[in-house]
């Protein structure tokens, strides 16, 4: 089976868990967006792995792929392969030769363009993503497989600076000697990932023509990517399904499911429209329960209610098939839930996600309250969607109504375990798994 997990809100709807998850039943985990502002993380085995840019499917599968449309920071990579290889994994880890390079001279950058940006900062992740980003796109990044030449990173990274002298020159990388150190160790860095190095989107294409399945795994969220995401409150890549084609050199024609990971309730890190946001003394009730920190900022997230109609946009623009939920656990215990049905605007109901502050000001949401349903012990649900409370099924009910969709996989908790699988996917994912 050829698979995709995409997030359908903000980010942080709990993918790492759900590739986890998902991977044994997979040869093959494959990344195609972003870079290390994704925090997924993954606790198997009484241990918690924290994943930023290789797959979460790297302790199961037998290969990863880190595809051409990521940016990479190569001292982050060598350290999380390090860290991987550490506790036991020995995946197959394919690097594309194409994907970007992550300089720290990026994130300064990434830094210096939000101080000018001022009041109308993103709220970045500070890693580098955007001007690294930008880079690739006038044509003057440098690839992963720059790295393994010496004089054209050199080169490469004397260019990117003259390029953005204005905003560099006040940092230490004024000083051309530290941007000499700096490509010194960049080249150090490369070369120890030479071997990983490949044209990876051919290896890709060889390991389907042998048969193997492969799940592709996206980072971020359909309302951060740069082109239909809240911009510019967004990310520098796009996080679609469809952004995997572009971004490993798989055809998308041949995924066969795409699965789109739901938090229960909503998050979101960094500035922007919210339009179910929870402030006060709720937010921060519902920030706690679901211990609403970023993974690789730390910075608390702002939290809010299940956005049915950004849901419905979100889940025909990846054309998503079935949906996974996750930390249903977290919201039951909440004293009051509510779930915004429609957007509303002049009293008259709208079928689109307005896209800006000035198009949501008149926005109103049209909000459902359902009973909580408290306390779940995960460990004695086990895998039995009958042991949920009536009144989690009851708002699992809620959402596959409206929104058409079946919810094939509910994640409780942090661990591995703590999954149930429901429905057609149950079906489809034993016979994959006979199969592997
Ligand atoms: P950047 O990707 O670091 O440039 O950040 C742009 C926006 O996307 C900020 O609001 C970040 O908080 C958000 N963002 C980027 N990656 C993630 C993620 O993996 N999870 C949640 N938010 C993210």
């Amino acid at each position: 089976m050829i698979a995709a997990v995409l997030g359908l809100q903000f980010g942080d709807e709990g993918k790492g868990k759900i590739t986890d998850f998902l991977s044994d039943k997979f040869n093959v985990v494959v990344r195609f967006n972003g870079g290390g502002n994704a925090g997924h993380t993954v606790v198997a085995q009484g241990k918690t792995y924290k994943f930023h840019l290789v797959p979460s499917g790297s302790l199961r599968s037998e290969v990863v792929i880190l595809g051409n449309g990521m940016v990479i920071d190569p001292f982050a990579l060598n350290q999380e392969i390090e860290s991987l290889r550490a506790s036991g994994c020995s995946s197959k880890i394919l690097i594309s030769k194409m994907a970007h390079v992550v300089t720290p001279m990026h994130k300064i950058l990434d830094i210096k363009e939000e101080s000018v940006r001022s009041k109308m900062n993103i709220g970045t992740t500070a890693q580098g993503i955007g001007p690294t980003y930008e880079d690739k796109y006038a044509r003057t990044g440098i690839r992963m497989v720059d790295l393994l030449d010496y004089e054209l990173l050199r080169d490469k990274i004397e260019i990117i600076y003259r390029m953005k002298e204005n905003l560099l020159k006040d940092s230490e990388f004024s000083d051309v000697l530290k941007r000499e150190e700096m490509t010194r160790s960049l080249h150090g860095e490369g070369l120890k990932l030479a071997d990983f190095l490949k044209y990876t989107e051919i290896e890709l294409y060889e390991l389907y023509a042998a048969g193997k399945s492969i799940l592709f795994e996206g980072a971020q969220g359909t309302m951060l990517d740069i082109d239909f995401g809240m911009y510019p409150f967004v990310t520098s890549s796009n996080a679609l399904s469809g952004a995997l084609m572009m971004g490993s050199g798989f055809t998308f024609r041949k995924v066969q499911r795409v699965i789109g990971v739901v938090k229960a309730y909503m998050s979101r890190v960094g500035s922007g429209p919210f339009p179910t946001e929870l402030t006060g003394d709720d937010g921060k009730r519902l920030r706690d329960l679901g211990n609403e920190y970023g993974t690789t900022t730390g910075r608390p997230r702002r939290v809010g209610w299940l956005d049915l109609p950004m849901l419905r946009y979100t889940i025909r623009m990846n054309d998503v098939d079935v949906l996974a939920l996750t930390r249903l656990d977290t919201l039951g215990l909440m004293p009051e839930i509510k779930v915004g049905l429609r957007y509303l605007k002049d009293g008259r109901e709208i079928s689109y996600v307005p896209r800006s502050y000035q198009e949501l000001a008149g926005v109103k949401i049209d909000y459902i309250s359902m009973k909580p349903w408290g306390r779940i012990d995960p460990d004695e649900v086990g895998n039995d969607y009958e042991a949920l409370p009536k009144e989690a099924r009851d708002y699992v009910a809620l959402i596959e109504r409206e929104l058409k969709k079946t919810v094939g996989i509910i994640s409780l908790g942090e661990k591995r375990e703590n999954t149930i699988l429901r429905g057609d996917l149950k079906i489809s994912l034993e016979e994959l798994q006979a199969k592997t």
